[in-house]
């Protein structure tokens, strides 16, 4: 690796050190170390300022799924920005691009998903899903019907209400989150939650009744919806057991409870299908969706929703007036047209069944990472998985928090020219773009092996 940095590149990272303010970054860790600048990218690639190029094993954050060099979007945005470069959508007004965006959503969206609701990010969709999932009981005469449940580990972004939801401490403390009457049940990682002798079908099966006990605890008639990541991303890369979501939504179907689909990481073929809901057999009332919508090559949302549940706004509004929310760059035009000509590339370039081809090979690799001495359990489905380290294989043992064994992982990877990611439970993840080939696929993994290789043997030594 190039560790000369030129003198260009010295000085923007202190001007970096002086003024910016990095999220989800240690604040006095990121005095002494600077930042990490990526300045170009292309294919699974990008390059930093110092002139290394790293294949990009987690998208930038699990979104750029047509790499960094799709010239079809720069050129969409570019006749979109020459076009028409801002329009909204509010007060009746629409735009060419969010409408064709919209019927396509509709069009690709989970059997009964009849509507969409374009906002900026991810978070914007999840808080824009909240606020409907109140008003919709609200309009139904429900005004009780306002808790919602999520998972521990769970990401759904950090703004006030989708920060509450959101089930790991990191995102929460010193920000007095959660702020909303928010429950957390357990996760659904068999793995480290199971208990010794219980089967998964077993493990399920219990954590399912749980559910059931909590929400018949806090009162079914309180509680308005359900949101859950398919597989839980930013807590580890959790793949959930057999059956268990279909479990799930029984027991939410008897109270009445609504199930939100966060698949902000899961939506676009990322498990090999278009949604993760189309993988588990969720039947969602509301997806929220964002990040490989544009390929991340623009901030774009969006929040899909029932044909029941949009008949409850139009009652609503006409009760208020106007459905009172929204943003101003919600459907952006340039967004829009950019989130368009990804979905065309998907279809053209036949993306769903790339992933589920270079999968077996993905899959593979990773299960094969089950056997290295630091890994505990290594898991994925379609192009996301991850490694759990452990110290003891046989008793599962972890390491202590202070060895920060994962980011040891993840700063040795960058020493063999991988980005990757320290997450949650000592996990590592895997996420590269869509676009990956199979031979790029066992490049990567040969970089994770070194990565690993040299921590082991630094713990070890
Ligand atoms: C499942 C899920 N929901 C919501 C979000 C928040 O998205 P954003 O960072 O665009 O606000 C994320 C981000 O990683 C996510 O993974």
């Amino acid at each position: 690796m190039n560790n000369s940095a030129p003198n260009s590149a010295n000085t923007s990272a202190d001007t970096d050190r002086k003024y910016v303010l990095h999220p989800f970054t240690n604040l006095s860790g990121h005095e002494d170390l600077g930042p990490f600048t990526i300045v170009g990218g292309e294919g699974i690639y990008v390059d930093d300022d110092k002139g290394n190029r790293l294949v990009e094993a987690m998208s930038g954050l699990w979104c750029t799924s047509l790499g960094f060099s799709e010239s079809r979007l720069v050129d969409a945005a570019m006749a979109q920005f020459k076009k028409l470069p801002y329009s909204h959508l509010f007060s009746h007004r629409s735009t060419q691009p969010a409408i064709e965006l919209s019927e396509r959503l509709v069009e690709i969206a989970p059997e009964g998903i009849s509507r969409a609701f374009l906002v900026n990010s991810g978070s914007e969709a999840v808080d824009s899903a909240i606020k409907m999932v109140w008003y919709y009981f609200n309009a139904l005469g429900l005004p009780k019907k306002k808790r919602l449940i999520a998972r521990k580990r769970s990401y759904h972004g950090v703004t006030v209400a989708a920060g509450s939801l959101t089930g790991l401490p990191y995102a929460q403390n010193g920000f007095d989150l959660p702020a909303i009457d928010v429950m957390h049940c357990e996760t659904p990682h068999y793995y480290r939650n199971g208990r010794d002798g219980e089967s998964e079908a077993e493990f399920t099966d219990r954590i399912v009744n749980e559910l059931e006990q909590q929400i018949l605890d806090a009162d079914p008639d309180t509680i308005g919806a359900f949101f859950a990541e398919p597989v839980m991303g930013a807590g580890g890369v959790l793949i959930p057991p057999a059956h268990y979501f279909e479990k799930v939504q029984a027991v939410l179907k008897k109270h009445n409870i609504l199930f939100v689909a966060d698949e902000v990481i899961c939506g676009f073929g990322r498990t090999g299908n278009m949604w993760g809901c189309d993988t588990y057999n969720i039947k969602p009332d509301m997806i929220t969706c964002a990040k490989q919508l544009s390929s991340a090559y623009q901030p774009i949302g969006a929040v899909l929703i029932s044909e029941r549940m949009y008949d409850a706004f139009v009652s609503g509004s006409n009760t208020h007036g106007v459905f009172g929310t929204g943003n101003t760059y919600g459907g952006h035009p340039v967004a829009s047209a950019v989130a368009l000509e990804t979905l065309n590339i998907y279809r053209d370039d036949n993306m769903l069944e790339h992933v589920r081809t270079v999968s077996k090979t993905f899959m593979k690799r990773i299960g094969e990472f089950g056997s290295h001495p630091l890994v505990g359990d290594a898991r994925g489905i379609g192009l996301i998985g991850a490694f759990e380290l452990v110290k003891d294989k046989s008793t599962k043992e972890q390491f202590p928090p202070s060895d920060k064994v994962a980011a040891q992982v993840m700063a040795a990877a960058r020493q063999h020219g991988l980005i990757t990611r320290a997450l949650p439970g000592d996990g590592v993840g895997v996420c590269p773009p869509l676009i990956i080939t199979e031979t790029q696929i066992n490049d990567m993994f040969d970089r994770y092996q070194l990565a690993l290789d040299t921590v082991h043997q630094k713990l070890s030594g």
